[in-house]
């Protein structure tokens, strides 16, 4: 043989393999695009079949980008919310201190997921009637039949469930998150000392408060810190304690002299801990 037939010979069969898994991999169901569709889900569906579109739509509305279904591994997978494995089974008594049937439980686990957080997990689960998952009604119920199938049967109809919440979700992005490391304990009584030293009096927070300032939560601020040398936490003592050191451009010299020294210093730490965390060029 002499050696191009000797290759040939070598890879053909390997390229068949291949072709062929090229040609049925398109009839693989999953590796099949398909543009996501409009699911008519309708009353007299069973829960059975509200489970399968339920299914498709956790997947397809971002659930499972937190969510994982791992066997055989508890409630801590490794995804970035629990594991849905057995979850019907897991919660087929709600959850101590909470709705004590799997389906309320659900309904709230969606609808509000803030009012029971599970163990070691932060609060972090948008309610899936908002953005970005949207449900409807409908797709709510499906989903939720789809979770009772995880280690039970589906049981839920439409009309079964209450409607989810109307109106503005608290997880839209126009309320700010709160700034991170400091507890809303620190955040309350940080945005008290602003009131009591009459900070509000000429600056503004999220559009509120005085003009003769700058806003708190202005952007650029970090860059403009990092323009004179300092860190923002260095600029910002620096504003506080001695504000005609630097004044911001388009304002004037007015910002009082004494205020530093009217705080005790865990306000002040408090403060410019609280302001640095605000825009400040951290988004
Ligand atoms: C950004 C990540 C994230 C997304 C997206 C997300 N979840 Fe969650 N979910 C979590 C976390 C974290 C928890 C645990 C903390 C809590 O209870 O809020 C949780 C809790 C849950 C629970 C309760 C689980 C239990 O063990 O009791 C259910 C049910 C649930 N999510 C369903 C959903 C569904 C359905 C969707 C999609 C419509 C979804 N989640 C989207 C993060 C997420
Ligand atoms: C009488 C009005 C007034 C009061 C009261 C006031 N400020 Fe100011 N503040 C200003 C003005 C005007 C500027 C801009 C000019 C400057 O830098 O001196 C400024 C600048 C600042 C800056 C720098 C902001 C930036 O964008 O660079 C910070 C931080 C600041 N103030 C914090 C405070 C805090 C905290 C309080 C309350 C403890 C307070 N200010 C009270 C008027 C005031």
């Amino acid at each position: 043989m002499n050696r191009a037939f000797q290759y040939a010979f070598a890879t053909l069969p390997a390229l068949a393999v291949l072709g062929l898994f090229a040609y049925f991999s398109n009839w693989i169901p999953q590796t099949r695009w398909e543009p996501p569709q409009k699911r008519q889900i309708s009353e007299q569906m069973t829960p059975i079949e509200l489970a399968k579109i339920g299914e498709v739509l956790a997947r397809e509305r971002g659930c499972m980008l937190c969510h994982t279904l791992e066997p055989g591994v508890g409630v801590k997978g490794l995804g970035r919310g629990p594991n849905f494995f057995q979850l019907a089974l897991r919660r087929k008594e709600g959850v101590p201190g909470g709705p004590n049937d799997l389906i309320s439980y659900l309904v709230q686990a969606l609808y509000e997921p803030g009012a029971y957080v599970v163990e070691n997990y932060p609060n972090i689960m948008p309610p899936s009637w908002a953005p970005p998952a949207k449900l409807t009604y409908e797709e709510l119920t499906a989903v939720i039949a789809y979770l009772q199938s995880l280690g039970g049967t589906p049981s839920v109809r439409v009309g079964q469930i209450p409607k989810p919440p109307t109106g503005a979700s608290p997880f839209t992005p126009s309320t700010p998150k709160p700034p991170a490391g400091l507890s809303p304990e620190e955040i309350a009584e940080a945005q008290k000392l602003l009131e009591k030293y009459g900070c509000m009096a000429c600056h503004s927070l999220g559009g509120q408060g005085g003009q003769l300032g700058p806003a708190l939560d202005r952007p650029g601020i970090s860059e403009e810190a990092k323009e004179l040398g300092l860190s923002l936490e260095e600029y910002l003592r620096q504003s506080i304690l001695n504000p005609g050191a630097y004044v911001v451009e388009g304002f004037s010299d007015v910002m009082p002299k004494d205020l530093g020294k009217k705080m005790t210093a865990e306000e002040f730490e408090l403060l410019v801990r609280y302001l640095a965390s605000l825009g400040g060029g951290h988004k």
